[in-house]
């Protein structure tokens, strides 16, 4: 009977470890994108996606072939503004190094001050207080700015601000030119991304920002989705745009990966399962002898 008591705890032991001990998912993947379809949303004076049907069925050989063509403006969507949009010299969106394109990133939450004031612009105190509370902005970083613009999509009367062609009805946040110029002398940002139609925010005439940010080779990330599923820090994004010849922009797929989230008391408490599991089965071993 003991003996059987001692082989069936070994047995639930060699299950027990494997799976209670086992580290957890060290790391989750992020969409930060929207889908290209009829629903996505342009500048109003830019032409929008166009998925047109070229073949679809069965061919005459018996095998299944889908095909289509695609065409857009460059700027709609989630989608990455090269500097040469708005900096002559400047890299186009096939210039663009690799390196630029992928890093860790951090989240500033602004989405308080636009639920009150859909005009909001980030400015220089913003980026101090985020530094107060999470320190400084690393070198290197690629800053995203987090509106929380991402719950109107795809509806553009809210989204934009309007859903005609009038470009001065346009109402949405963005980045005041303070805080760029403030980033460029002080800090050291790779690139910028939003969760609205443009880094400038609606109202902009002169597009400061995109002006002071692509001088300095900057790119901007526009209209990037699921911002509210980011922490603050601690994660890597990935910008992965259409590798356009000259282009000064074009289609991006953004994605981010969190770092590893197991906390020291995840890690002690695998570590106290499994010397309870070994405990289990040195003692049931003794009894079963
Ligand atoms: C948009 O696309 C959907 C899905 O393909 C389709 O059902 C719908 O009719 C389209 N709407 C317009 C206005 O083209
Ligand atoms: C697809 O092919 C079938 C025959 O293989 C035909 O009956 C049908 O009409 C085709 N559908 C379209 C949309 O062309
Ligand atoms: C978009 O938002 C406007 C303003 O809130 C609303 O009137 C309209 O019905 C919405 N459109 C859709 C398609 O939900
Ligand atoms: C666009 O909107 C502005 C602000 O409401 C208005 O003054 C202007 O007349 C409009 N332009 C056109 C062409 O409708
Ligand atoms: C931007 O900077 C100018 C010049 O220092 C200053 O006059 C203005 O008040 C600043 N605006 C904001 C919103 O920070
Ligand atoms: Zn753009």
């Amino acid at each position: 009977m003991n003996s059987i008591v001692g082989r069936l705890a070994i047995y639930a032991v060699f299950f027990l470890v494997p799976v209670l001990g086992k580290p957890v998912e060290k790391s989750e993947w992020i969409e930060l994108s929207y889908p290209f379809n009829n629903e996505t949303i342009y500048w109003p004076t830019a032409v929008s996606f166009k998925h047109t049907l070229v073949f679809e069925n069965y061919t005459s050989g018996g095998f299944y072939y889908a095909s289509y063509d695609i065409s857009a403006s460059e700027h709609g969507g989630t989608h990455i503004d090269a500097p040469r949009h708005f900096a002559a010299g400047k890299w186009t969106a096939d210039q663009i190094p690799l390196h630029h394109l992928i890093g860790p990133a951090i989240k500033i939450d602004l989405s308080s001050k636009a639920d009150q004031n859909a005009d909001y612009e980030m400015t220089p105190s913003d980026l101090q207080e985020w530094e107060k509370k999470h320190g400084k902005i690393p070198d290197n970083v690629i800053l995203l700015a987090f509106f929380g613009w991402g719950k109107h999509w795809p509806n553009k009367t809210m989204y934009l601000g309007t859903d005609l062609k009038n470009t001065s009805l346009l109402h949405f946040p963005g980045i005041h030119p303070n805080a760029s110029s403030w980033l460029v002398k002080n800090r050291k940002v790779k690139m910028v991304g939003i969760d609205t139609p443009s880094i400038d925010f609606g109202q902009s005439k002169m597009f400061k920002t995109h002006q002071i940010l692509y001088a300095e080779n900057i790119p901007g990330l526009e209209n990037v989705a699921h911002m509210d599923k980011l922490p603050t820090k601690g994660f890597t994004v990935y910008a992965a745009p259409m590798f356009i010849s000259g282009g000064s922009g074009g289609p991006c797929r953004i994605f981010a990966r969190l770092e590893d989230r197991a906390t020291s008391a995840d890690v002690r408490f695998q570590v106290e399962v499994e010397v309870l599991a070994i405990m289990i089965c040195l003692l049931f071993g003794f009894l079963s002898l």
